[in-house]
């Protein structure tokens, strides 16, 4: 049965003084999702309203929004299930606004880029091929869509601009798990940086947040372990020697 639902929805463009919010009334289905209300707001309402998506089904992550204030898939959030009269739509946190509810995701990239995140799934290895000592399988890592979602819940990114953030440093834990040709010295130089695996204060918002289960909390905190661990081995490996 058709049921109107009321969205508020962010709007900004450039040159506005200040973002503002604009009503509308979507005719939803038990199965209407949130991109299908937004996207059905700009065919037959407000074309100019600008939103990023793709897949459509939780896989390109350019969906990722805020929805009555928690960061979602819009493509997967049905609108029934919110259970909400009103349903509030806004852009993600702790990246520059574009438009509406579109981000700029090019400082996100540019910190995966540096840390030469390793594209390689489990599925993907060539049959017989050598893993790394100690690792038994790929993790999900390579599950990570790219939404940016665990950025935007991060309370240390919203504070540091310079922070890595969770998406890449767990992706530097994969790059410590399983090399495959990395320059390993440098993503872990980067990960033991001021703004790296340090600043996380573990409030493990990005685990509980990521669509994808990459939990990144825990790879955070997997890098730690084995930071501190290679600074002890460095500290006691001369003393080691001393007393042979
Ligand atoms: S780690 Fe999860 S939340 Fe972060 S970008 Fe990847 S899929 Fe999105
Ligand atoms: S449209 Fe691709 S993840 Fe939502």
């Amino acid at each position: 049965m058709g049921e109107t639902v009321t969205f508020r929805v962010h709007r900004y463009k450039q040159g506005d003084a200040a973002p503002h919010q604009d009503t509308f009334q979507v005719e939803t289905e038990p199965r209407t999702t949130v991109l299908d209300a937004l996207t059905a707001i700009r065919r037959t309402q407000d074309p100019s309203l600008t939103l990023r998506h793709s897949c459509f089904h939780a896989s390109c992550g350019t969906c990722a929004m805020k929805v009555n204030g928690r960061e979602v898939l819009a493509c997967v959030t049905n609108v029934r299930e919110l259970g909400t009269a009103e349903v509030v739509v806004e852009p993600l946190e702790n990246a520059p606004l574009v438009s509406d509810l579109v981000v700029e995701m090019a400082p996100f990239f540019a910190r995966y880029n540096a840390i030469d995140r390793p594209l390689v799934r489990e599925s993907e290895l060539v049959p017989g091929a050598q893993r790394a000592p100690g690792v038994e399988r790929a993790l999900r890592y390579e599950d990570c869509i790219e939404c940016g979602i665990c950025v935007s819940v991060c309370p240390i990114a919203g504070t540091d601009p310079d922070y890595l953030g969770p998406a890449a440093l767990a992706a530097a834990d994969r790059v410590r798990e399983e090399p495959r040709g990395r320059d390993l010295p440098f993503v872990l130089s980067l990960a033991d940086d001021p703004h790296g695996v340090w600043r996380c204060h573990a409030a493990f918002e990005c685990t509980e947040a990521c669509p994808s289960n990459v939990d990144p909390a825990g790879h955070i905190m997997q890098l730690r372990r084995a930071l501190i661990g290679g600074r002890l081995r460095r500290l006691f490996a001369p003393r080691a020697e001393v007393g042979r």
